[in-house]
């Protein structure tokens, strides 16, 4: 029986979305592994930081690859890459017998999710018809908060088999002595060939092939993802853009194109330095410092995913309706009021009350509905077809170069200027967040990705 249009489209969507989860889980499983991996090497604090940030070089690197390889090769083939690389990731870290094995699986990970970044988001995009389209790349942020919580359940279990090897005798003398790491990493393999197996059965991206002149086989998808007539009329549309930017052949640097990218760099940045991920993995200390809790940091990181992945839902179901920058301007109002009175708790000593964890689950219920999956969509979206790739991983680039500055910078934070003067920072730089989404983002809902593009050209 054949499928629907719609239903095809989501199938594609959510297969593309997968990447996500890899993404999360990825980027999420080291925190259960660091303390057993440092003990079975005796790892030095220099190897313990290197095993650590290899990930993100991994990630900076897949986004420079991902630019390549999209645009030459194709869409579909780098997500296919991709799956692959998590997957490799996933046995060499298992089976690492030194550090250096280690370093090498995690390396592999991060190009994975560094092309994951940027292709999986910039397929669903151009696949995504223009009414849906900020759900169906929310999605994409759903399967990332999916993937961090589900890595810090698999570290769980993995940590409770290895306290009772006796049931599992096959994995007994491998996951024990301390080394249920090895499973935590494991898990991976899982997702990754079911993401292998799903980005098998998709399509290439339509506007993709048009710019590669294989128009044919462009309709053809096009007519079998859309409904009636709008698969004619959205392959005129992308046809006459992609032939009047061939005879420009301009650079991602062209006058044209400097104000989008200006605007997706400023994105990219904003997203990280509210100061998301210091909060996702410091988290749990901040909890602790409040006494509130009754168990271990994995069940306040838990509650802190959960809620994260609950608001992302409301984000899929608002972000073609109330629209993006109404989306993005509530979060920003929510996160910098967290902000701020989380400072003040510090600051005046009230660390041990309900108020302080409040403001964390507010912080990151704000951010889950605005600033995480508003981003990728915004990103995805303002750039023209014949420089999206390149335009897309500058901006990608930008995010994981953010990550790695909060990284290296946020504990030394912490100890100069405390963490009242870190929330605050965080909240300074939001209100300006704040200000240039009232001034610079324009409502892009319900338009064609060619639509869009006019809208940023001009500037203004
Ligand atoms: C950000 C990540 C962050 C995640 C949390 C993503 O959009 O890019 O840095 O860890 O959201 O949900």
């Amino acid at each position: 029986m054949k499928s629907s249009p719609h239903k095809k489209i989501i199938f594609i969507c959510t297969a593309a979305a997968l990447g996500g989860l890899l993404f999360g889980f990825d980027t999420a499983v080291i925190s259960g592994t660091v303390e057993a991996v440092k003990r079975q090497f005796g790892m030095s604090v220099a190897t313990e930081g290197w095993f650590v940030s290899s990930g993100l070089l991994g990630c900076i690197l897949g986004v420079v690859v991902a630019g390549l390889i999209s645009d030459a090769l194709g869409r579909k083939k780098a997500l296919l890459l991709s799956a692959v690389l998590f997957l490799l990731s996933g046995i060499v870290c298992a089976w690492a017998a030194s550090v250096n094995g280690l370093v090498a699986g995690r390396l592999l990970g991060g190009l994975g999710v560094g092309i994951v970044s940027v292709a999986a988001p910039m397929y669903i995009t151009e696949f995504a018809p223009s009414k849906s389209r900020g759900s169906m790349v929310a999605l994409y942020q759903l399967a990332i908060t999916i993937g961090i919580v589900m890595a810090y359940f698999s570290n769980a279990l993995m940590l409770s088999l290895s306290e009772d090897v006796s049931s599992f005798p096959l994995f007994g003398s491998w996951l024990g002595n301390g080394q249920a790491w090895r499973g935590m990493f494991l898990v991976m393999v899982v997702p990754s060939l079911l993401y292998l197996l799903f980005i098998a059965m998709v399509p290439e991206s339509p506007r993709w092939l048009i710019a590669k002149n294989r128009t044919d086989a462009a309709l053809k998808i096009l007519r079998s993802v859309r409904e009636g007539d709008a698969s004619s009329q959205e392959y005129q549309t992308i046809v006459s853009a992609t032939e009047t930017k061939k005879t420009s052949n301009r650079s991602v640097f062209s006058k044209a194109v400097r104000y989008p990218l200006f605007i997706g760099i400023m994105l990219a940045v904003f997203q990280q330095f509210c100061g998301i991920n210091a909060i996702i993995y410091y988290g749990p200390k901040i909890f602790e410092t409040a006494g509130l809790t009754t168990g271990s940091a994995l069940q306040t990181q838990i509650v802190i995913g959960v809620v994260n992945v609950l608001f992302t839902l409301f984000a899929i179901s608002q972000a073609d309706k109330f629209g993006r920058r109404p989306l993005l301007l509530t979060g920003l109002a929510g996160i910098i009021v967290s902000l701020v009175v989380a400072g003040f708790c510090f600051y005046t000593g009230q660390t041990g009350g309900w108020l302080l964890v409040g403001c964390i689950l507010l912080f990151v219920a704000c951010f889950a509905f605005s600033l995480g999956p508003v981003t990728w969509i915004l990103i995805n979206e303002i750039f023209p077809t014949d420089l999206r790739v390149k335009a897309v991983s500058i901006c990608t680039m930008a995010v994981w170069l953010s990550v790695w500055v909060i990284g290296q910078f946020f504990p030394l934070a912490l100890s100069t200027i405390g963490p009242s003067g870190v929330f605050w920072c965080f909240a300074a730089i939001s209100f300006l967040n704040l200000l240039f989404v009232l001034k610079l983002i324009k409502e892009t809902k319900g338009q064609s990705l060619e639509s869009v593009e006019m809208v940023y050209a001009g500037g203004h």
